[in-house]
C-alpha cells in the first residue's frame, strides 16, 4: 500500500480490481470526457500498464480503494505525460471514479494524498492536470486540491483529431512548494 486517507487507500492493483475497473470503464457517463468506453481487454491492459509502472518504481495511476472493505472505487494518481505539448515533459495527476462514488469527496481526498505522495517520493517539481473545457467536475477537483489554471495554457490535445469535440483542453498546475 502506498498511502491511506481517512476513507481511502491508494495501492497497487490486484486481479480482483479488474472487474470493478472494467465496469466503470464501460460506463458512457464516466468516459464522457475521456474516450470511447473500454472493452474488458482494454481495461485489463490499462491496469497492467499501471502495475508495470509501479513495478519499475515509477509513479502511476494507482488503484483507489475504499478503506472499509478495500473495494475498488477507481483510479487516482500521478504519471508521466505520454504525449507532446508545450508544457511537456511533465507529470499529470488524474482521477476516474465509478459513478456511484461521485459526490462524496473521494476524488479530492485521494488526489491530495496522491500529490503528497508524488512530491515526497519522486524528483517532481511540478504536476499538471488537464481536461476538456466542459469537464467542470474534474476542474473543481483541480481547484480543491490547490491547483491553478495556467493562464494562456488551453491547448488542443495532440492525440485527438482536429474535429474531435473533446479537442480543446484546459491546463492546471501545482508546484511542489505550493503543496
Ligand atoms: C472527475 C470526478 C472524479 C469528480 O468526482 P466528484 O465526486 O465530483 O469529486 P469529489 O470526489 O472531489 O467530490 C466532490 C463533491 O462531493 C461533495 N461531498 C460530499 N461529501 C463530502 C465529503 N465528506 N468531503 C468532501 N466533499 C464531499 C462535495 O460537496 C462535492 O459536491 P459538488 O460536486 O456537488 O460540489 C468524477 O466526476 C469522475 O470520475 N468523472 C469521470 C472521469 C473523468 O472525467 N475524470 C477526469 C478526467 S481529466
Amino acid at each position: 500500500m502506498l498511502t491511506e486517507t481517512p476513507r481511502l487507500r491508494l495501492r497497487q492493483w490486484t486481479e480482483k480490481d479488474k472487474e470493478p475497473f472494467a465496469q466503470l470503464n464501460s460506463d458512457p457517463e464516466v468516459m464522457r470526457f475521456l474516450r470511447p468506453v473500454m472493452t474488458r481487454a482494454e481495461s485489463d491492459a490499462a491496469i497492467e500498464a499501471q502495475m508495470a509502472l509501479m513495478e519499475k518504481g515509477e509513479p502511476a495511476f494507482w488503484a483507489a480503494a475504499r478503506k472499509s472493505d478495500d473495494h475498488l472505487i477507481g483510479c487516482i494518481g500521478v504519471k508521466h505525460v505520454s504525449f507532446e505539448a508545450s508544457f511537456t515533459p511533465t507529470y499529470e495527476i488524474g482521477w476516474r471514479l465509478a459513478r456511484e462514488h461521485w459526490g462524496l469527496g473521494y476524488a479530492t481526498e485521494g488526489a491530495k494524498a496522491a500529490l503528497g505522495l508524488a512530491f515526497a517520493n519522486w524528483e517532481i517539481s511540478e504536476i499538471h492536470s488537464f481536461t476538456v473545457l466542459a469537464n467542470v467536475k474534474s476542474q473543481a477537483v483541480m481547484t480543491r486540491v490547490g491547483m491553478s489554471r495556467v493562464e494562456g495554457g488551453d491547448f488542443d490535445h495532440s492525440a485527438l483529431a482536429k474535429d474531435d469535440p473533446l479537442l480543446r483542453h484546459v491546463l492546471y498546475r501545482i508546484k511542489k512548494r505550493d503543496n
